[in-house]
């Protein structure tokens, strides 16, 4: 880790083994490992192969840590791993990289953007239930991942793909994405083999940047007529630069497209296969949801009009990301010597925050383990206690985005169906850069 000591004491968590470090523990129960941390006290260490993270379990360190973009730059195993993927893209960049990005990625997250992109959502969810059938059993993560992929797909070329270049997007795009958690676990000369899951891993990533590369080709020389995220990345303009050339570079704006994919999709699927979990496990909340979101709809499509209406979805959502919060496990260097809490930490010390262990704190959150969206019933979030989408400088750029589309999804799913569990069992979390619940099957019901 560092060449000097971490001084103050950063106890280490228990059940470290030799070479994995804890690595193991993490993979197999990463829930149970992490509820475990904040017992040791508000910094604790973890073994994470040959490398120390210490992990911020209170929440006031953890957002002073988020504050201090610069100080606490990102890096560490997650991020190392990341970056192989999507380059120097919003996400994984440096600090003396981000605001310039940040500034010309803003736009394609504002208001007047929305409209369209949620047309698209609706769109693809609408799609998704009207291939439904009364009584069929789904694998709900596949049927989420699909969706969100496509809704991306849909938002960021505000085109259709034709479905092959459709599916072959939402295939690369799961391996990729499946494939950086468990590099991140594994020593970097092993993710050099050509085994097969490396050869598919690298084909995925070519193929998904070949196809990237050309709808850029392609756009460039048609701008006008599409109001896609890709097009408005394409017309960024960098009101600090003096010059001609276009201020994202046709492989930064590759770069940022690939971010948003691997940021976006995946974790928003995440939220929703476990949202779905949730409510077939509390009928009588489903019962309310699809009463509430029926009455507020009116007959009417789900809109960005109409999500001020659309409580009940809304604090659906805001409870499952905060008992899932899909980005579940993050890291950070430290990029000199500093002090956090009541610690000295030199530089090049890793860090690492999981928004997991923050919101199952019994302390922040009476009763954390059990799925209560009424806990939202006239109240906000706060922005210490709850941070599925960060905090500071790199707070996620895609948060309306998110949480708009898992609504508004929600809405469309809620309004004909009824989700019911197939077993009692629950499914024990599939370990990526985000959580699903591996295998979970539903049985979808039509609502007359
Ligand atoms: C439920 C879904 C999502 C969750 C839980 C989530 C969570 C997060 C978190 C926690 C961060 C901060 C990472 C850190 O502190 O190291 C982040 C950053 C980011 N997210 Fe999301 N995200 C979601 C959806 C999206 C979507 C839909 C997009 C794009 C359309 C997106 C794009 C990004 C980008 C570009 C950043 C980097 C921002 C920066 O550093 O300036 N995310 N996300």
């Amino acid at each position: 880790m560092s060449r000097t000591a971490i001084t103050g004491v950063v106890p280490l968590a228990k059940g470290t083994l030799p070479v994995l470090g804890h690595g193991l523990l993490l993979a197999r129960d990463p829930f149970g490992f992490l509820s475990s941390l904040p017992a040791y006290g508000d910094l604790v260490r973890i073994r994470l192969g040959p490398q120390d993270v210490i992990m911020t379990c209170a929440p006031e360190l953890t957002r002073a840590m988020l504050l201090d973009d610069r100080t606490y730059d990102k890096g560490g195993p997650f991020y190392e791993r990341a970056r192989e993927a999507s380059g120097d893209g919003l996400v994984t960049c440096p600090h003396r990289l981000h605001r310039r990005q940040r500034r010309l990625c803003q736009p394609a997250f504002q208001q007047v953007r929305f409209p369209a992109y949620t047309e698209a959502m609706v769109a693809t969810a609408t799609e998704l239930v009207s291939s439904w059938r009364d009584g069929e059993v789904v694998d709900v993560n596949e049927a989420m991942v699909t969706l969100t992929m496509r809704a991306m797909v849909k938002a960021m070329f505000a085109t259709q793909l034709s479905a092959e270049l459709d599916r072959q997007v939402v295939d690369d795009l799961t391996i990729a994405t499946g494939g950086i958690f468990r590099r991140m676990l594994t020593p970097p000369r092993l993710n050099r083999i050509p085994t097969p899951d490396n050869r598919r891993y690298n084909h995925a990533q070519a193929r998904l940047r070949a196809t990237v590369a050309d709808a850029i080709t392609s756009r460039r020389a048609d701008l006008a007529d599409h109001d896609g995220l890709l097009s408005v990345l394409l017309s960024a303009e960098d009101s600090e630069a003096t010059d001609g050339p276009p201020a994202l570079s046709d492989t930064e704006v590759a770069e940022q497209v690939l971010t948003f994919f691997l940021a976006g999709a995946e974790t928003t699927a995440n939220l929703l296969a476990w949202t779905l979990y949730e409510l077939g496990r509390a009928p009588a909340v489903q019962e309310r949801l699809h009463a509430q979101t029926v009455n507020a709809l009116g007959g009417r499509r789900p809109s960005f009009g109409l999500l001020p209406a659309l409580t009940a979805a809304d604090q659906v959502t805001t409870e499952a990301l905060r008992m899932y919060p899909p980005a579940w496990f993050l890291t950070r260097t430290a990029t000199r010597d500093t002090r956090l809490g009541d610690v000295r930490l030199p530089a090049g010390t890793t860090l690492g925050y999981s928004a997991y262990l923050i919101h199952r704190r019994p302390d922040l959150y009476p009763d954390p383990d059990r799925f209560h969206p009424d806990r939202w019933e006239g109240r906000k979030p706060d922005r210490t206690a709850y941070i599925p989408f960060g905090a500071g400088a790199r707070k996620c750029i895609g948060d309306r985005f998110a949480h708009i589309q898992a609504t508004l999804s929600l809405a469309v799913m809620a309004t004909g169906w009824q989700f019911v569990p197939v077993t009692d069992r629950t499914p024990r979390p599939a370990v990526h850069a985000t959580l699903m619940p591996r295998g979970l099957q539903m049985r979808l019901l039509a609502r007359t």
